[in-house]
C-alpha cells in the first residue's frame, strides 16, 4: 500500500488513530511529551508509580484535547512484572504504536558513596525497565504489524560525564546503546528506535539533591550557549519528529536538545572581546 501524500507539511506529524505509551508521565518531561502527543492526535497510556501525584492532572490535560488517557500505576523497577503489565496494557488499549521510555531517576552521590542499592535502583529504572518494556512492546508491535516507534529519553550525560552522577551517566549511556541495538534488530519489522538526549530542563528531577541550587544553576547557565534551561515543552518538537511519519527514515539516531552545551568544548566565549556587528 502506498502511503498517502500529505497535503500540508504538518500532516506528517499527525498521530490521529495511534496509541502512545509514555512512562514517567506524572510530571516534568513525561507530562509535556504526553500532552504534545495528544496535541498531535494520539491517545495516551500514562504510566507512573502507583498513586503518583500529578498523573491525574496529566490525564486531564490529555482529555481536554479530546484524546483518550488511560492511567496505569506500575513501579518500573519491578522488572519481572513488566511483560505481564505490557500484555495487560495491549489487551485494554489495543495496538501500541509509540513507546516513550521517559521515566528516569537520579541521585547526586560521589563515586565512593554509591551503595549497591542506589546503583541497582538507578540501573533498574533507567536501563532494565527501558529494555524489558521495549522488548515486550516491540513484540506486540510485530504481532500487530504496527510500524512502531520506540523513543528513549537519555541525556547529554549519555555522551559526556558529569561528576556526582556515575550511576546515572552509566545508565544513560547503556540506554543509548541498547536503543541503537534495538534499532538494528527491529528495522526489518519497520519499527524505529531512537534516543532524545535533553540537556538541562526545568523539572523536579534533582529536587532532592543536596546542593546550593541557585549557585549551581547560575554557574550552569553560563555553560549553556542559549543561556538558560529548557522548558519541558521545548523538547516536544524533537519527540514528535521521532514519533511520527515525519521521522520514518530516522532510526538508531540520537537527537540532542541541550541549548548547545555539547557543542561547546570550553567557555571561551566569556573571554572573547565583545561582539561587534560587521554589517
Ligand atoms: N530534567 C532534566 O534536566 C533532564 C535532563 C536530561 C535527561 N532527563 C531525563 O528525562 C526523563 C524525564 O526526566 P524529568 O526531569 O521529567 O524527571 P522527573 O523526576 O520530573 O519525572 C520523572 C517521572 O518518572 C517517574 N518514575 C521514576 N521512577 C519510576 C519508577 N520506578 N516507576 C515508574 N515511574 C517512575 C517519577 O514518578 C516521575 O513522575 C528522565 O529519563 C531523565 O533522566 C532529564
Amino acid at each position: 500500500m502506498t502511503a498517502a501524500v500529505p497535503s500540508r507539511p504538518t500532516d506528517r506529524f499527525d498521530l490521529t488513530g495511534r496509541t502512545a505509551v509514555v512512562t514517567g508521565a506524572a510530571r516534568g518531561l513525561g507530562r509535556a511529551f504526553a500532552v504534545g502527543l495528544a496535541e498531535a492526535g494520539a491517545d495516551l497510556v500514562l504510566v507512573d508509580l502507583p498513586g503518583a501525584e500529578g498523573i491525574d492532572a496529566t490525564a486531564a490535560q490529555v482529555e481536554a484535547l479530546g484524546r483518550r488517557a488511560r492511567v496505569c500505576g506500575q513501579d518500573l523497577a519491578d522488572i519481572d512484572a513488566l511483560p505481564g503489565f505490557v500484555d495487560a496494557v495491549r489487551a485494554e488499549a489495543g495496538p501500541l504504536h509509540i513507546l516513550v521510555n521517559n521515566a528516569g531517576t537520579a541521585a547526586l552521590e560521589r563515586f565512593n558513596e554509591i551503595t549497591p542499592a542506589s546503583w541497582s535502583h538507578i540501573m533498574r529504572v533507567n536501563v532494565d525497565a527501558v529494555f524489558f518494556l521495549s522488548q515486550r512492546v516491540a513484540e506486540h508491535m510485530t504481532a500487530d504489524r504496527v510500524a512502531g516507534r520506540i523513543i528513549t529519553i537519555t541525556s547529554k550525560n549519555a555522551l559526556v560525564a558529569e561528576a556526582g552522577l556515575t550511576h546515572y551517566n552509566a545508565s544513560k549511556a547503556a540506554a543509548q546503546l541498547l536503543t541503537e541495538t534495538l534499532a538494528v534488530e527491529l528495522a526489518p519489522h519497520g519499527i524505529t528506535a531512537n534516543t532524545l538526549a535533553p540537556g538541562m530542563v526545568e523539572t523536579p528531577i534533582d529536587g532532592e539533591f543536596p546542593f546550593d541550587r541557585e549557585a549551581f544553576e547560575a554557574a550552569y547557565r553560563e555553560r549553556i550557549p542559549l543561556g538558560r534551561y529548557a522548558r519541558p515543552d521545548e523538547c516536544v518538537g524533537a519527540l514528535l519528529l521521532l514519533a511520527s511519519d515525519a521521522g520514518a527514515y530516522l532510526t538508531g539516531a540520537r537527537i540532542v536538545v541541550d541549548g548547545g552545551v555539547l557543542a561547546d568544548q570550553m567557555p571561551r566565549m566569556r573571554f572573547m572581546p565583545p561582539y561587534r556587528n560587521t554589517v
